[in-house]
């Protein structure tokens, strides 16, 4: 089994709308795929369970079942805040690490302490897990995300990509649906900017 983390300090960095869409991805490409919800405000949960059955199939990994689970994928929706015991622990499962940032002064800030503490970790300094960034909600009109930008080009860390501030992510999570769910027409601009970053998550390295 492979297994992703989705994390950020912050509230509100994406972390839901990336775990949605990656696991989303991933079952659109057949493969079987399990999404663990860390957050106690289940918003994973919540959005799975407004899923159409007709959509590719999406499980939901309990805690304590996650290491031998009947799945190709899983992918952690963690809390704001995680760290300490739960960061460990949802570091053993993994092996690579996704971290969104939005664009705000506060959310840089915390993330570069984040990304300080995932850097110490053995696992990640040994190269067990790859760490990767990705600028969420980006509106390129904005001193914010040029700062942003600036921020990660700054960083010794894959930029695995800029995504969109877009009412199509917001749109898609009330129906339980994905980017990968959607007709191509209609998401073909989002579609394009999340090459990269499914190449990466895809490489064995
Ligand atoms: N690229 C985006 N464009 C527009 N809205 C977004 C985008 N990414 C996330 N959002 C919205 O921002 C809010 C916070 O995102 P969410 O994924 O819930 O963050 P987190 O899980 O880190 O708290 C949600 O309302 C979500 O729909
Ligand atoms: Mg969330």
């Amino acid at each position: 089994m492979k297994a992703i983390l989705i994390a950020n300090p912050k509230g509100g960095s994406g972390k839901t709308t990336l775990s949605t869409n990656i696991a989303g991805y991933l079952a659109s490409h057949g493969r079987r795929v399990a999404i663990l919800d860390m957050d106690r405000q289940k918003s994973a949960t919540q959005w799975l369970a407004n899923r159409p059955l007709k959509l590719p199939g999406i499980e939901l990994m309990h805690a304590g079942n996650e290491k031998n689970a009947p799945v190709d994928w899983l992918v952690i929706d963690s809390p704001a805040g995680l760290h300490g015991k739960n960061l460990e622990h949802a570091l053993k499962l993994v092996h690579k690490v996704i971290v969104p940032i939005a664009p705000s002064a506060f959310d840089i800030q915390a993330s570069r302490d984040f990304l300080e503490v995932l850097h110490h970790e053995k696992m990640v300094r040994k190269g067990n897990i790859f760490v990767g960034v990705v600028g969420m909600r980006m509106d390129p009109r904005t001193r914010a995300a040029l700062t942003l930008e600036q921020f990660l080009k700054g960083l010794d860390l894959p930029i695995l990509a800029y995504l969109r501030e877009a009412q199509i992510y917001v749109n898609a999570a009330f129906e339980g649906k994905t980017l990968f769910d959607l007709p191509p027409s209609l998401a073909h601009r989002e579609l394009e900017q999340w090459v990269y970053l499914l190449d990466w998550l895809e490489r064995i390295e």
